[in-house]
Order: structure tokens, then sequence, then C-alpha cells
């Protein structure tokens, strides 16, 4: 049996600039990994100079849509300055990827700032949100007739947590009330981009679709020891990390679609109301980031989100193995219990596999790989993986084939 899609469904891949460009030395990332010693971004994937070639690649898996990102320190490099020559290289870039008629999905934040931003305070500010919405409103004006489909912020949650709780991303804060500063203000500058972006539209031909991609996990009680208090503790990072900003943003209708991205699933451990995630228990394969792999999950958050009634779309899933079966069995599976969601009424508009090449990690460097492409890191050729192919046939066909052997949307073990 098969599921089939409509036409204009988006199959797609997603990358951020910073992770795959290059040379994005203007960034708190790239003085971060300086400090702390760590493995360096430097030339990256060399996506800067191979963008066209890599589109070309997305174009022949048979990719109709590719999530990109613009680096806000290359665009604007100095407190109200900006560069001629970033925003003349990003408009090769949309033009190119419309060339192969991939349709452009543009995120104006993923993870990084310009240095000079941070220098000033960075999110903690408030007065620092009109840095970020005048970076917005240019970029908006200049690509409003080629881009219709922007992604504000990546991952706010995951930004503030790692930056400002765990403290292992810049700037490396540890402080709960700093992380809820962070977040207020970034979704401060996510409500005016949304009207801004918005308005600006309002004189164009095209309708504009806002949103921001969202990590959401399934949060599970830990079986062992005080499963009550497990249970609280994830019922809480439930309501907190997955649900109270698309709670708040769809009341004030400031979301045109749900950005979904995700991944696994995680075990909760009481250790105080939020709790923390337990490292022992785990029901299912974990992958070689340490992830608990879970396609069900996808399908059950897919099911509780159709009641905002807004098309929602995958805006990231992916994994990192070492062999190929493990990357095709993760695609597959995870995109069974999508077509499942959708044969149940979730309106669903896309997928995006995380990520169309190998990438650089974050702390984690360059050893865990994402990527449909595989990247040399010597000589930047790239190589299709085998599920690569996989993933082609499937967007080529635009359906998804349902093994009746597969168990993922078989009743949670537990
Ligand atoms: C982030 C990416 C990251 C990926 C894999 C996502 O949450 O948006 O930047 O590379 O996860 O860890």
């Amino acid at each position: 049996m098969n599921i089939s899609f409509p036409e204009g469904f988006l199959w797609g891949a997603a990358l951020s600039s910073y992770q795959c460009e290059g040379g994005n030395l203007n960034t708190d990332w790239c003085a971060w990994e300086e400090k702390n010693n760590l493995e360096k971004a430097a030339d990256a994937c060399d996506h800067y100079h191979l963008f066209d070639q890599d589109f070309r690649s997305a174009k022949s898996l048979h990719l109709n849509s590719l999530r990109i990102s613009f680096e806000w320190a290359r665009i604007n490099p100095q407190p109200g300055k900006f560069s001629k020559s970033a925003i003349e290289h990003y408009k090769e870039v949309i033009d190119s990827l419309l060339a192969y008629n991939l349709k452009p999905i543009v995120t104006l934040h993923h993870f990084t700032n310009p240095s000079w931003f941070m220098d000033q305070g960075g999110w903690l500010k408030a007065s620092n949100i009109d840095y970020f919405s005048s970076y917005l409103k240019l970029v908006v004006e200049t690509f409003k007739d080629k881009v219709d489909t922007w992604l504000i912020l990546n991952e706010p949650l995951v930004y503030a947590y790692f930056g400002f709780i765990k403290g292992s991303w810049p700037p490396g804060i540890k402080s709960l009330s700093s992380a809820k500063k962070v977040v207020d203000n970034m979704l401060k500058a996510y409500t005016l981009g949304y009207d801004e972006i918005k308005s600006i539209y309002k004189n164009t031909q095209s309708q504009v679709n806002v949103s921001l991609a969202k990590n959401f996990r399934i949060f599970s009680a830990c079986p062992d020891g005080l499963r009550l208090l497990n249970s609280f503790s994830s019922y809480l990072r439930n309501k907190i990390f997955n649900f109270d900003m698309i709670n708040f943003l769809s009341k004030h209708k400031k979301l045109d679609f749900i950005g979904l991205n995700y991944y696994c699933r995680e075990y909760t451990q009481f250790s105080g109301p939020l709790g923390k995630e337990c490292q022992h228990h785990h029901q299912g394969r974990k992958n070689n980031f340490g992830s608990i792999v879970y396609p069900r999950g996808l399908y059950e958050l897919l099911i509780k989100l159709k009641k905002y009634k807004l098309p929602i779309i995958i805006t990231e899933n992916g994994t990192t193995e070492n062999q190929d079966y493990l990357y095709q069995e993760y695609l597959r599976r995870h995109l069974a219990c999508l077509a499942r969601a959708y044969q149940a009424g979730v309106d669903i508009r896309g997928y995006f596999w995380w990520s169309l090449m190998d990438n650089f990690e974050w702390d984690k460097g360059f050893k865990q790989r994402f990527g449909l492409l595989e990247v040399d890191y010597k000589s930047f050729k790239r190589n299709k993986r085998d599920f690569a192919l996989v993933y082609s046939s499937i967007a080529d066909n635009n359906k998804v084939d349902l093994d009746p052997d597969d168990t993922s949307l078989d009743a949670d073990p537990g």
C-alpha cells in the first residue's frame, strides 16, 4: 500500500549558512570556537562557493525545495551597515535555487549572531531587537519578489538552552533568568518581524507565509524509580518545550504554518519540577548522536498539532549513522508515520531532511554526518549517499510506500 501526496507537496532538505558556507568569521560562533579551542567551522563545506553545484545535486535528487539560511553577520557586518557584496551573493544563491526550480525557504536566524551584536549584549537586551528588525526588513524588502516563505528564527528554545542554561554554546552563560530574557526578546523580535513581513508584502502580488522552525521532542516518563514524579516532569517539559510557544503564537495569530523540527525521544527523570534527561532507560535504538530514534513520535506530534488548524511543514528531520541502511530505515519509518498522519487528515505541506550535506555540527564539530550528500572535508567533493537515492525516488513519485512489516506505528512499548 502507498500514500500519495498532492501536487506541490514540498520534498526538500535543510541547511544553515554557518554550518555549510565557511568563512563566517564575523560571528559569535567563530569567536567561541577560538576561545574554547573547539574544532573550527573554518571553510565548513565551502558551500559559499559551491552552492550552485549543491543545488544542482538537490535537483538531481528530485527535490523541489530547499530550506537555507542567510548569515546575519555577513549581510550586516557592523551596526547600521549592510554589505552590498553579501546581498549580491545571496541574490545569486536565490537565483540559482529558482533556476533549478527549487522553492527557497529562508531562515533569518539560525543560532549565529554578528560579534558586534553580542558585544552590545546580544539577545539579553530588549533594545537590541531593533538591530535584528532592521536586518530583517532590509532582507525581506530585497527578496520579496523571489521568496514567499520565511522562517524568522530557528529553534529559539534550543538556542537559549545551550547558550544561557547549559552554557556549552556562545555566550556560555548558565542562568535561568538570562535564558528567560533571551526567549522573551526573541519572541518579541519574532512577532515584530512577523508584522513587518506582512506589511512589506501588502503591496505585492504574492502571498507570504511566515513562521519559525520549532524544535519538538517526545518526552516520556522514565519507568524506573518515582514514576509519578517522572510523569510530572515529562508533562512539564512537554508543555514548556513543545507547546507553550506555539500556543502563544497561534493565539496571537502570528503563525501562517507550523515549522516542525523533529528528531527523537527523551525519557525524563524527576530531579526537581523540570526533571532531567534520563541516561539509562531507553526503548529503541540510539543513533550516532546518542538520540533515541522514535519514528512514531512524528505521528504523535502531527496528530497533536492538528488542533491548531494550521498547515504544517516538517522543517527538519534526520539522523547521523555509520551505516547506510540505518539512514534508510530512519527515513522510511519517519515518512511512513508522516504519511499516516497525512492520511488521518493532518494538513502537512512538506518534508525537509536535515541536511542536504554533511556539515559543521556546532560543538560536536564535523564528526556527525547528517547529509544526503557525503562531504570530503579535504577536497570538498560531495558524494550522494545510497539512502539519498531512496529519498529521491520518494520525492520523484510523490508517494510513500508503507511496509506491512513496519512496526513504527504499533502501540508505544513505553
Ligand atoms: C538544528 C541544526 C542541527 C541539527 C542536528 C537542529 O536542531 O537546527 O542546526 O545541525 O539539529 O543536531
